[in-house]
């Protein structure tokens, strides 16, 4: 495969798409490692007030939501964690991927790309197909402020055979844009939506993004399925809740369904 045209990621680039928020983030870039959240999960850094960013050209072990892989090859994507802590005593941050995925969001209709859409709970879809994905694990309090590992891979330039499997298929950004970004621009557009929206959401919560992350909900009105681990429910997904939880119109009235380990599917 031809990744002659992928940017590795470099410091002084990254600070420069960071403007003046550079300093309000702790960036860490390494060549290649397993995991990027498997790395901060394992040695969170101390809390400093900053965000901890680790981002990595490649990833050998990449996981993906429900125990699945999420695969790479050199050059083409974008794959990176943010530590995020969070007010001692506040309940579980449930909005938290979604206020993510807003993040990618809107820092892709930055870049200019049209159909951005944002599958329950973390998707990131253009025109239907899988863009990027996010996985959001927390690191227990144990006397310390309890913090969330946000990560998140985004496709750049997948390879022709690359075969990863999507329901609705995958899709890349060279697909999507004359000329795709490079990685340094695409860290510092996100790193920046992100901190924009993890301030309004520990203000505000996640009632505050509701309608942004609506807007862009790829099932709106539509028939649905929620396949748990023994169990399936259908319904019409209507929106979400104040607090991020997937909102299901059934035949015995709306149910709330919170994220966790489920999968939404077109009916
Ligand atoms: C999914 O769609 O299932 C979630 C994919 C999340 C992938 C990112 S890549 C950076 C971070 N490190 C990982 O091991 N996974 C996340």
């Amino acid at each position: 495969m031809d990744h002659s045209d992928y940017e590795a990621l470099d410091g002084a680039a990254l600070a420069a798409a960071l403007g003046e928020l550079a300093s309000s983030f702790s960036l860490v870039l390494v060549h290649e490692c397993d995991s990027t959240n498997s790395r901060l999960l394992a040695d969170p850094p101390p809390d400093d007030g900053r965000i901890h960013v680790l981002a990595t050209d490649l990833q050998t072990a990449g996981r993906g939501r429900r125990g699945r892989v999420w695969q790479s090859w050199p050059g083409a994507g974008l794959t990176f964690s943010a530590l995020w802590r969070f007010a001692p005593g506040s309940p579980v941050p449930a909005g938290l991927s979604l206020v993510a995925g807003l993040a990618v969001a809107r820092a892709l209709e930055d870049l200019g790309v049209e159909g951005v859409q944002l599958k329950w709970p973390n998707d990131v879809l253009i025109h239907g197909q899988k863009l990027a994905g996010i996985l959001v694990e927390l690191i227990p309090g144990r006397g310390r402020t309890p913090a969330a590992v946000v990560g998140i891979g985004i496709n750049l330039r997948l390879p022709p055979d690359a075969g990863v499997e999507y329901p609705t298929g995958v899709t890349d950004l060279a697909r999507c844009l004359p000329v795709p970004p490079g990685s340094n621009l695409l860290l510092g557009l996100v790193l920046t939506q992100l901190y924009r929206l993890f301030d309004v959401y520990a203000a505000a919560g996640f009632s505050a993004l509701r309608g942004a992350w609506q807007q862009r909900n790829a099932f709106a009105d539509l028939p649905v399925r929620i396949i748990g681990e023994t169990d399936e429910l259908a319904g019409v997904c209507a929106g979400v809740d104040e607090d991020g939880a997937l909102l299901l119109r059934t035949p015995g009235g709306v149910q709330r369904v919170l994220s966790g380990e489920v999968s939404l599917r077109l009916a």
